[in-house]
């Protein structure tokens, strides 16, 4: 079956999934506008994502697209979470504040969180996507067998077979260009850091399944475009970061619009995991720090959000995670209904 009617939807565009950034009423707008709304649950517990299904049903009969975090679970290592904590003192000092005594292990991987797979059989969203690796095969039989569309996310060709092995129904193949994390499955592995333009190609022509293009594409014309190397839809993330709906800061709203939009850089000192973010002041803490020094994600996340909120109580937006792909100097604000609109106007006009 062709994807669109897999996913039941009019266009080839999906509004990708942001945890903390994309809301229900931003998915619903999507779906009702003929693409695929969606909703980041990576970053909250079962009780918090059946909320916002519910949210975005009291808004849209439409396809719902949930996406889980697969990550291996954290390593503790106290060591290395003082001596980071030690390293970001400093940052806290200048604007008052201590830093955590304890990291934690802020949010669980899908991989052990047996109450998101109930919430998810139970409420049965029309698509599920992995991000950071693959749950086990039980998860995916149960998932399969209540009817959901299984998607995943590969930076890779090898990520991309692991995925087809596991039966997902579509693949999202995330170039290097992309906003937020990267999907890396093993984040201390070497990293090929494939362009959209290369992987969707790779996987077009290496996988039998359809495939989603997914990084730096901003408008129309790139949606066209990753259709004219055949993909069968992209994803974009970083064009709907400023609609309305979303639940981006006033310093995220405001680094995006500025000229901090044309320089994103890939970090992991802010979470623990590669992650493409407008550049920053806590980007520029990353460039000096050996990745090794870094804890596991999402225990150094807990660090980054606390230095992020002292910050912001002063006034200082510079520690937020302001994730962006390369093309956030073209993004467009507005609420994501119109969006949707003129991306599908210029992808007609441009094909
Ligand atoms: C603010 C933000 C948050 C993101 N959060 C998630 C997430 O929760 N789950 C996920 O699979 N991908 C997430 N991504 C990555 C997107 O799925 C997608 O790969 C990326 O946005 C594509 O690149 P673009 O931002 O250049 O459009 C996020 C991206 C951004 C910009």
């Amino acid at each position: 079956m062709k994807l669109l009617e897999l996913l039941e939807i009019d266009a080839p565009i999906i509004q990708a999934p942001m945890a903390g950034v994309s809301t229900p009423e931003m998915a619903a707008a999507v779906s009702n506008a003929g693409a695929l709304g969606s909703i980041g649950v990576g970053a909250t517990n079962a009780a918090g994502a059946q909320q916002m299904i519910t949210a975005f049903r009291a808004r849209s009969r439409r396809s719902l697209h949930v996406n889980v975090f697969c990550h291996a679970p954290a390593r503790a290592d106290h060591a290395r979470e003082s001596r980071w904590l030690d390293l970001l003192r400093p940052q806290f000092a200048r604007f008052g504040a201590t830093p955590p005594t304890i990291l934690k292990e802020i949010y669980r991987s899908f991989v052990a969180d047996d109450d998101m797979l109930a919430m998810l059989l139970a409420e049965k969203p029309k698509v599920v996507s992995f991000h950071f690796g693959i749950p086990s095969r039980e998860r995916i039989t149960a998932l399969r067998d209540a009817g959901i569309v299984l998607l995943g996310s590969a930076t890779s060709l090898a990520e991309a077979r692991a995925l087809v092995a596991a039966d997902v129904d579509a693949i999202v193949a995330q170039g290097y260009e992309a906003g937020g994390h990267r999907g890396v499955f093993d984040p201390d592995a070497d990293d090929s850091r494939l362009g959209t333009f290369a992987l969707t190609r790779l996987l077009v022509r290496e996988t039998d399944r359809p495939v989603i293009a997914a990084g730096g594409i901003m408008d129309g014309a790139g949606i066209a475009a990753a259709l004219r190397l055949g993909a069968s839809a992209a994803q974009l993330g970083t064009a709907f970061v400023a609609c309305d709906e979303s639940q981006a800061d006033a310093g995220h709203r405001a680094a995006l619009k500025s000229d901090a939009a044309l320089h994103t850089v890939m970090t992991r000192a802010i979470s623990g995991r590669p992650a493409r973010s407008l550049a920053n002041r806590f980007t520029a803490l990353g460039r000096d720090v050996d990745p090794r020094d870094v804890p596991d994600y999402p225990i150094a996340y807990d660090a980054g959000k606390a230095l992020h909120a002292a910050g912001r109580a002063q006034g200082e937006f510079g520690f937020g995670a302001q994730w962006a792909g390369q093309g956030a100097p073209l993004s467009r604000a507005m609420p994501a209904a119109d969006l949707v609109a003129l991306l599908r106007r210029e992808m007609v006009e441009t094909w």
